[in-house]
């Protein structure tokens, strides 16, 4: 298990270019779904949603306004992984979470204390922040099966959420993810060395 994991780690780089030849299954794209599922959320509210963009012309739209990158049409699946932004305890969406997993009182009074008093920039940021958590298990759930991504924020925000026609008082697209196959080997991995980037207190 530990070196599966290891391999998954190895595998996976910020793929540049997809072959356009080679469509993912749709089981696979559901696996990869499903790790963004069972990922870990604050409070396990899934502050998510993820939009699969299959549509032609508005992968060519959104990446115009994403620097022109070549994954966003090149990918075989393009996934906008969008974070909620009503979720403050009044809110239906977290209402019904509460239901949902049966929140005890206590626990709905200890979430209303700590994010209702949030500005709304701290509750977009904090809502975001689950996001990331499912982009990076979804990247590695990928990784494990052969498939290829990169995580894209290079893009104009406010373009890609007009372009895909989301409700943006509900939803935020910070992160982009293409997902398919590489045609190009993968570049060698950089990184710094654990003694600089580990601290023990
Ligand atoms: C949040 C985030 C945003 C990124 N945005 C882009 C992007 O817009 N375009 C791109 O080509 N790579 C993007 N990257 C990929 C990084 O540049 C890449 O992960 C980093 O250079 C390390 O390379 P590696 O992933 O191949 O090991 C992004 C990575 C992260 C985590």
């Amino acid at each position: 298990m530990r070196n599966d994991f290891d391999k998954a780690m190895h595998f996976r780089h910020a793929c540049k270019l997809f072959d356009t030849t080679k469509p993912m299954s749709n089981e696979d794209l559901t696996f990869i779904l499903e790790a963004g599922r069972l990922s870990p959320s604050s409070f396990g509210m899934e502050q998510w949603q993820f939009f699969v963009i299959r549509d032609t012309a508005m992968r060519e739209a959104i990446k115009a306004v994403a620097w022109n990158q070549p994954q966003i049409t090149t990918a075989s699946e393009l996934i906008a992984i969008g974070y909620k932004k009503k979720v403050r305890s009044t809110d239906t969406y977290i209402q019904n979470q509460f239901d949902h997993f049966h929140f005890p009182e206590p626990l709905r009074q200890l979430y209303a204390n700590w994010i209702d008093p949030y500005s709304d920039e701290k509750l977009d940021c904090w809502s975001s922040r689950q996001v990331y958590i499912a982009a990076a298990n979804m990247m590695t759930a990928g990784a494990s099966i052969g498939i290829d991504s990169c995580p894209i924020e290079g893009f104009d925000r406010d373009a890609v959420e007009k372009i895909m026609g989301i409700d943006t008082e509900t939803y935020g697209i910070p992160v982009l993810i293409p997902f398919g196959y590489r045609v190009k080997e993968q570049p060698q991995l950089h990184r710094s060395e654990l003694s600089d980037i580990v601290t023990y207190i």
